[in-house]
């Protein structure tokens, strides 16, 4: 309790000094009527609770488990920030910040801890049947996530994870049981977090479990880095049409929620202007973009990828294509960041990464397009969250958007005063908000906007070495603490005085 007051009162020391800023861009007056503002965490990075209540191992639990060395400090999330028994707690200081909603994700291994063969958990049902009923009461809409990158490590064992087709039903099957549970209060769903990330993190790179992979990309046991990511990305996009399918047909109606999908979407810029590094920067967005959107949209892969990738891309049956198209009610998007593209068909250069199979290198170090921060490749670019809400305006349709992330990380082991007068955080929400409202005047749809995270959690590979949170957390004692953005956003929302904190270069 003494380390948390001392916090507060730097919290507070700091807003102190911080001068009084002009009203501008940043308010939320600048967003249209029902906007929705709110903080996002994911079950796995923070719930804890691994063995609790029936819920059965997930593919996380295992990896952090059996291969400790994969994750930056050793360490797993058996509690992470015990939110599975603190989540009372949790959505006070939701509350806290003035928010009108809240993004969170379903384990599925807590709801069906065995897939299809097995019971649907009802201890599990009821923590979040209690998490909803909290969160709406205080007025608060839960925006849920169906999928955030853990499943039963059961089904990964038995499917292969996405890459085998037999998870498609297994997803429709365990969505079918949420929708029922839940359909009936929550407005807003989706169904995959960052699809596009997670297929190339676990068979392009190697990295997440299942961990496969084949060089240039990585060394695992067994894998190939350019077959399987697009394979599983098909597993991916079926099920996700199917699961909307069925909420179209069966819950819809009488529920009258709204269903998409969120996707991870860097802008790329070229790193010159010449053809070639424009024509990669827009290879690269088809490559991650354009891969999961226009299937849903279209109907299809896109043209750059086909004739990239040829027969590894799988192809759809016109039954798959009429069940795909217009499979989403919204968009999100999880922006962080902006880095150059440079064209690695006409020069060489190193494609052993997430770009790779675009042929395209990505950069954002050299030269620097922003400062740096925590997590390697996220560099601060605000104004490029303005291009990439344009872009997916204008190529789907003008759907309506939601950012359902967007964050700045630290280091943990930074030192406790700048911990939590986290001025660069501050900066970095207040800038990205400023070109996001800019896109907003530009004819851009956008329903909302997440701040990646509530609090400090489990960051994957990283495990506890970085920090997101608008909420400090001692890991020791659960004690969350606001930082100094946690008063920001609050002010902004709520109307008060925003205090504009000066530039820490300035
Ligand atoms: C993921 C989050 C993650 C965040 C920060 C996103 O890719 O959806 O789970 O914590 O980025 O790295």
């Amino acid at each position: 309790m003494a380390a948390a007051a001392t916090c507060i009162a730097v919290v507070a020391l700091a807003l102190a000094v911080l001068e009084p800023g002009a009203r501008g861009l940043d308010r939320r007056a600048d967003f249209p009527p029902g906007f929705l503002f709110g903080a996002a965490t994911s079950s796995y990075q923070v719930e804890g609770a691994y063995l609790d209540d029936n819920k059965s191992l997930s593919n996380w639990d295992v990896y952090t488990h059996t291969q400790p060395g994969k994750i930056m400090d050793g360490r797993n999330a058996d509690i992470a920030d015990d939110h599975y028994h603190r989540y009372m707690d949790d959505v006070e200081i939701v509350h806290d910040l003035g928010v009108n909603s809240y993004r969170f994700s379903i384990s599925w291994a807590r709801i069906v801890p065995r897939g299809r063969l097995g019971e649907v958990n009802s201890a599990g049902i009821a923590f979040y049947n209690r998490l909803i009923d909290a969160l709406l009461k205080k007025g608060i809409q839960p925006f849920v996530t169906l999928n955030h990158f853990d499943m039963p490590h059961e089904l990964e064992t038995r499917y292969g994870g996405w890459l085998g087709a037999g998870i498609r039903e297994e997803f429709e099957y365990y969505t079918d049981v949420c929708f029922r549970a839940f359909g009936d209060r929550v407005r807003f769903w989706t169904t995959f977090n960052e699809p596009n990330l997670l297929v190339k993190f676990q068979f392009m790179l190697g990295k997440h479990p299942p961990n496969r992979c084949s060089p240039p990309f990585g060394s695992c046991s067994s894998g190939d880095s350019r077959r399987e990511p697009y394979v599983a990305a098909h597993n991916v996009l079926l099920s996700h049409a199917a699961a909307v399918r069925n909420y179209r047909t069966n819950y819809q109606p009488e529920q009258g929620g709204s269903i998409g999908i969120v996707i991870a979407m860097k802008w790329y810029e070229p790193l010159t202007n010449s053809t070639e590094d424009v024509r990669a920067a827009r290879r690269a967005r088809s490559f991650e973009v354009d891969w999961f959107l226009d299937p849903i949209f279209f109907g299809d892969y896109p043209r750059e990828m086909r004739e990239m990738l040829s027969s590894d891309l799988p192809n759809f049956t016109s039954e798959e294509k009429k069940l795909l198209l217009n499979k989403v009610d919204f968009i999100g998007l999880n922006h962080y960041t902006t880095i150059y593209a440079k064209d690695c068909i006409y020069s060489p250069c190193d494609v052993g990464t997430y770009e790779g199979n675009a042929l395209v290198y990505a950069t954002g170090g050299n030269p620097q397009i922003g400062k740096p921060t925590a997590v390697g490749g996220y560099y601060v670019v605000p104004e490029g969250i303005e291009p990439a809400v344009m872009y997916v305006n204008h190529r789907y349709k003008n759907a309506t958007i939601y950012i359902t992330e967007n964050g700045y990380s630290q280091h943990s082991s930074t030192n406790m005063v700048d911990l939590m007068s986290d001025v660069e955080r501050v900066n970095y929400l207040k800038d990205y908000l400023t070109y996001l409202s800019s896109a907003v005047r530009k004819g851009a749809n956008v329903g909302g906007y997440f701040v990646w995270s509530l609090v400090d959690n489990f960051e994957w590979l990283f495990g506890y070495t970085v920090r997101f949170g608008l909420y400090h957390v001692d890991f020791d004692t659960q004690v969350r603490t606001p930082r100094m953005s946690a008063n920001w956003y609050r002010a902004f929302l709520t109307g008060d005085e925003v205090h504009e904190p000066r530039r820490a270069d300035s």
